[in-house]
Formats: C-alpha cells, sequence, structure tokens
C-alpha cells in the first residue's frame, strides 16, 4: 500500500517540512562501494585522525557483558569526572548525545513559534535547523571577516530573541574572536536571553586572548556553554558531548532530555577519556604539525584560505572548487563542500595524519597541474 504523501503533509507541523537536513561528510564506507577504492582518506568531518586514548578502549572492552543493561539516565561516572575535571559541581552538568544534541534541547526549552534564534552568517550549520526544529524564526547576522560580528549580532538581539549560538573557534570558518570582544557583547546581553558558546574545538585553539567560557559562568547565568567528546578526546563514534550552565537552566534541560540519551558505553568512554590529558595534548601538537603541513601546500600552490584556531581549514578555490572536490573524491579524498553554507567557492579540509595529508597535498597538486593545462 502507498501513502498518499500530498494527504500527509498536512499532517506535518509546517516548520518541520522545510527543513533541508544537516549534511555530513561523506563515509569512507560510500566512497569505497562507489569508486571500488582502497585508499582512501577522510578528511570531511573533522574527526581525530589518532584515533581515542587507549584507556577509553581498555574502559569499554571491559564493560562489554554489560551490553544488555540500560545505562545510567543520570550518567553519574561521566558527569562526575566532569565535576572533578571543570571544578563545577554537577548540577551544572548536563551530557548529551554529542553536543549537537544539548544545541537542540536549547531550542526546545527557549523557543517556539513567533520566538526568534540568533547566529552568525558561516556559524556551524545545525543552529538555523535547532530554530527550524522548534518552529522559531532563524535570524543570521552578517559575518564579518567570515567570523562573527558580536556588535551586529547584539544590535539584532530583539524582544522576541529567546537564544543567540555563537561558536568560538566557529566551524567552518575556523575563526576565533577574543575576551574584549566577547565581554562587551555578554555585558550587553539582555539577562533574559540565553547565549549558547559552543566550544567545540576549544582544544584546538592556542589563541591567547582566547575568552573560555565556563571562566564566565558565575558572571552571566544567561550563559551555557557546550563542549564535544567528538574532536581532541576521539569520541566520535560513540556521539557525547556536555553543557554547562546555572543550574536552574541545566535542570530544564534534563526535563526535556531523553531518559537514556548517553549511551553506558559513551559514558564509561568519556568518563575515561578526560583522564587521559595527555592524549588531548597529542592530539593538539598532532593538528598543530598537520595544520602546518597543509598551509605550507596552500602557500605553495598560492591558494587563498581562511586562517584556523580549529582542526580544519576552508580554502578558497574559486570557480573550481566543485570540480577540484569531484576530482580529489575520485582520488580517495573525502573533504567538506562548504555550498550549503553559501561558500560555493571554498572547500574544508580536516587535518588528518600526516599520511593523510600528504595524500590530499599530493592528490590537489596533481588536480591543479591538469587544471592549468587545460
Ligand atoms: C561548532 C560545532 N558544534 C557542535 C558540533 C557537534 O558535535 P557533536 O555533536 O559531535 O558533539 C560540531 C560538529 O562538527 C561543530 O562543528
Amino acid at each position: 500500500m502507498t501513502i498518499n504523501l500530498a494527504q500527509f503533509c498536512d499532517q506535518i507541523q509546517p516548520q518541520i517540512l522545510g527543513i533541508h537536513p544537516y549534511v555530513p561528510g561523506k563515509p569512507v564506507s560510500d566512497l569505497q562501494r562507489e569508486l571500488g577504492l582502497t585508499r582512501i582518506s577522510k578528511l570531511a568531518s573533522n574527526e581525530n585522525p589518532l584515533g581515542a586514548s587507549p584507556s577509553v578502549i581498555a574502559a569499554i572492552t571491559t564493560e562489554l557483558s554489560e551490553i544488555a543493561r540500560y545505562p545510567d539516565g543520570g550518567a553519574y561516572i561521566l558527569k562526575d569526572a566532569l565535576s572533578k575535571f571543570l571544578n563545577l559541581p554537577m548540577s551544572q552538568i548536563t551530557v548529551g548525545n554529542g553536543s549537537n544534541e544539548m544545541l537542540e534541547l536549547v531550542a526546545r526549552v527557549f523557543a517556539g513559534p513567533g520566538d526568534e534564534i540568533v547566529y552568525s552568517q558561516y556559524g556551524f550549520a545545525v543552529y538555523p535547523l535547532c530554530a527550524q526544529i522548534v518552529g522559531a524564526t532563524g535570524v543570521e547576522v552578517p559575518a564579518k571577516l567570515y567570523g562573527h560580528d558580536l556588535t551586529a549580532m547584539l544590535e539584532a538581539i530583539t524582544e522576541r530573541t529567546k537564544v543567540v549560538f555563537i561558536a568560538n573557534p566557529n566551524n567552518p570558518t575556523g575563526t576565533v574572536f577574543g575576551k574584549d570582544e566577547w565581554e562587551t557583547f555578554i555585558s550587553q546581553v539582555p539577562k533574559k536571553v540565553v547565549v549558547v558558546l559552543d566550544e567545540a574545538y576549544l582544544e584546538y585553539c592556542d589563541y591567547a586572548d582566547y575568552p573560555k567560557g565556563s571562566d564566565y559562568l558565575s558572571s552571566y547565568p544567561n550563559l551555557l556553554v557546550s563542549r564535544t567528546f567528538s574532536k581532541a578526546y576521539g569520541l566520535a563514534a560513540l556521539r557525547v558531548g556536555y553543557m554547562v550552565g546555572c543550574a536552574e537552566i541545566i535542570q530544564y534541560i534534563n526535563q526535556v532530555r531523553e531518559p537514556f540519551n548517553v549511551n553506558h558505553y559513551a559514558q564509561v568512554g568519556a568518563a575515561a577519556a578526560i583522564q587521559d590529558q595527555d592524549f588531548v595534548q597529542k592530539s593538539v601538537a598532532l593538528n598543530k604539525s598537520g595544520m602546518n603541513q597543509i598551509l605550507d601546500a596552500l602557500n605553495r600552490f598560492k591558494l587563498e584560505y581562511i586562517p584556523s584556531s580549529g582542526n580544519f581549514i576552508a580554502v578558497h578555490f574559486g570557480e573550481k572548487a566543485s570540480v577540484i572536490n569531484q576530482k580529489l573524491l575520485q582520488s580517495g579524498v573525502i573533504i567538506r563542500p562548504l555550498g550549503g553554507y553559501g561558500m560555493p567557492e571554498t572547500l574544508r579540509v580536516s587535518i588528518g595524519s600526516e599520511g593523510e595529508n600528504q595524500h590530499f597535498i599530493d592528490a590537489l597538486g596533481v588536480i591543479l597541474n591538469e587544471l592549468e593545462a587545460n
């Protein structure tokens, strides 16, 4: 029996009909199936080329016999580890199925039809989706030099604004803002407007003037800070992130959270990952050398790029960006086109292992030569 789609559309919430789903990086298995390639370097999702800490693998392996049990809905072991690491009470911490879930939960708690959610042009693609899912109006503020224009974002706040999403560093542009800009902004945001500072790439950022969100929690109860285990901790497959803020707001987020939103292996894995800060430092060091390796090549190729404080870099390729992306795929290199972000001439490359970076550099060199010859 087939569904009469037109009839069904009437039943669907109007805000859901217009949603364009988030487009993730192409999985390695897809490219393997499509082109039968054996050497594939995935530099499309800002993952950790080092993998995860061996202590995470050991902690998860030890717990395999628990697979038939529901996880702890309160995520005690993970929140306890975070509490000690962040020096914050557990009541100020909540955890999610990736930090992505936390972002959506904030929108669900605070916004609905008639409300506004403010974010930046070239901001993380999930922010407009969060607004759409809850039927709120997304307000995109033009970027300044590919980064957040915090002055303009402040001006965009109206009586109807419920949430402001900000990423520092930002993905996909890698831009970062400093303490002055941040403090001027957060001190002027109306107290009833919730500001979500998304620090998914915090560990990679070595900007000396970086305003760490957790340092501002005691002054700004309307501030929520989200972080993830998917990047520098190398746990993207587990889907686990966390959010910190004032206990009252965290309590409301817990009220809309699914009872078992973070699975047992994500909880034990993330708790073990926090204990291994040496691994995080190794990941950060590898990212730094990999970034230099790729920047050297981009400079040699005379390509323009946006200086990045994350584990990725957005490179301007001009009108041949799409062709270059296709040719890179044929060479087994998966990177991320940014057409969905309104940057059709820009491609984002995640920093991988030395070998993966070299694969990208060699393939790109061949492609650029070929294009120049034609
Ligand atoms: C800026 C930013 N925030 C949040 C996320 C979500 O990460 P996760 O859901 O894996 O924690 C990402 C992922 O790419 C990101 O780039």
